[in-house]
């Protein structure tokens, strides 16, 4: 890819992985900067190279929004004053997409909050696979250019190459969208359970008909695994029902606490997630989904 001069990408902290493919595909110079805590854990950020007249592309992931947020805002508000021409934030994984309404009196629309604040400062956005569920549309809540890309290729193509006989299983109706997908692209038949959560750790997920795939391997396709407790309790549905033990795919992998060793205890034979979020699960590369809507 040749090189853009006018383009430069940062990747924050723990994205310098994606951001070296990324910047790779889209042939954009890599941007120094500095970026550290003091010893009372305010951030320093220090821009080293040149950016006056360039697009700058920040690839932030959002695990952990609270840490990760004000670094990525003092990073656009520094580019700016040293004369950037504009910013797009890459986040492979947006956060705050959840609270999508208000569930309890009291609550306030967090998605909404945290929608206007990032559209505040940065000029456009592009994501993977947000949660979009009560909102239609990233620009329901995002008041400036964004975009949207799904990872639905390439996990239909990993399921193509790794599993055999799959039967894709989606644990709730949001995950229906992207389960149809891609069991649609991998020639698969695929079922979608219906869930009910009682709290962030209590789930109940019904059970599924699987009387004609019972010698299939049950293939688990969720966009967000947090404390997985969607997927332990749809591993624990399907025991009695398949033969095979089943897989679980995740696009975004936060993986709360323990949660990995625990999805794993219950009965997944493997686990296996995109890298929009670093961690050991990740097995599917889709920093090239960026790269078109970059290139523009
Ligand atoms: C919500 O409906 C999402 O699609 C996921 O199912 C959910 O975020 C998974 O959360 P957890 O791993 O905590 O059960």
């Amino acid at each position: 890819m040749k090189s853009s001069k006018k383009l430069i990408l940062f990747p924050m902290p723990g994205n310098e992985i994606f951001g070296a493919k990324a910047a790779m595909n889209i042939g954009a110079e890599i941007g120094k900067c500095e970026i550290s805590r003091f010893p009372d854990e305010e951030s320093y950020v220090r821009i080293l190279s040149d950016v006056k007249g360039k697009s700058a592309v920040i690839v932030c992931t959002l695990h952990k929004p609270n840490e990760h947020f004000l670094p990525l805002y003092f990073v656009c508000k520094t580019l700016r004053q040293n004369g950037v021409k504009d910013i797009c934030l890459a986040a492979p994984y947006l956060a705050y997409m959840r609270q999508d309404r208000i569930f309890r009196p009291g609550e306030g629309v967090t998605s909404e909050f945290f929608g206007e604040i990032i559209s505040s400062f940065v000029d456009s956005i592009i994501t993977i696979d947000p949660h979009l569920h009560r909102h239609k549309s990233l620009g329901e809540i995002y008041g400036i250019t964004n975009f949207v890309v799904h990872a639905a290729d390439h996990i239909s193509e990993w399921i193509k190459k790794n599993v055999r006989n799959p039967v894709i299983v989606g644990p709730d109706e949001e995950s229906g969208q992207w389960v149809k997908d891609v069991a649609v692209k991998a020639n698969a038949p695929f079922t979608v359970l219906e869930k009910t959560r009682e709290g962030s750790r209590s789930v109940k997920v019904s059970v599924p008909h699987l009387d004609n795939y019972s010698d299939h391997t049950p293939v688990l396709v969720d966009d967000i695994i947090s404390t997985a407790h969607t997927m332990i309790e749809t591993v624990k549905r399907l025991k009695g029902a398949v033969m095979n033990s089943p897989v679980c795919i995740g696009v975004h992998p936060i993986f709360a606490e323990n949660a990995y060793s625990e999805l794993l205890d219950a009965g997944a034979k493997r686990i296996v997630t995109c890298n929009t979020i670093p961690h050991i699960s990740n097995d599917i590369d889709v920093s090239n989904l960026f790269t078109e809507f970059l290139m523009r």
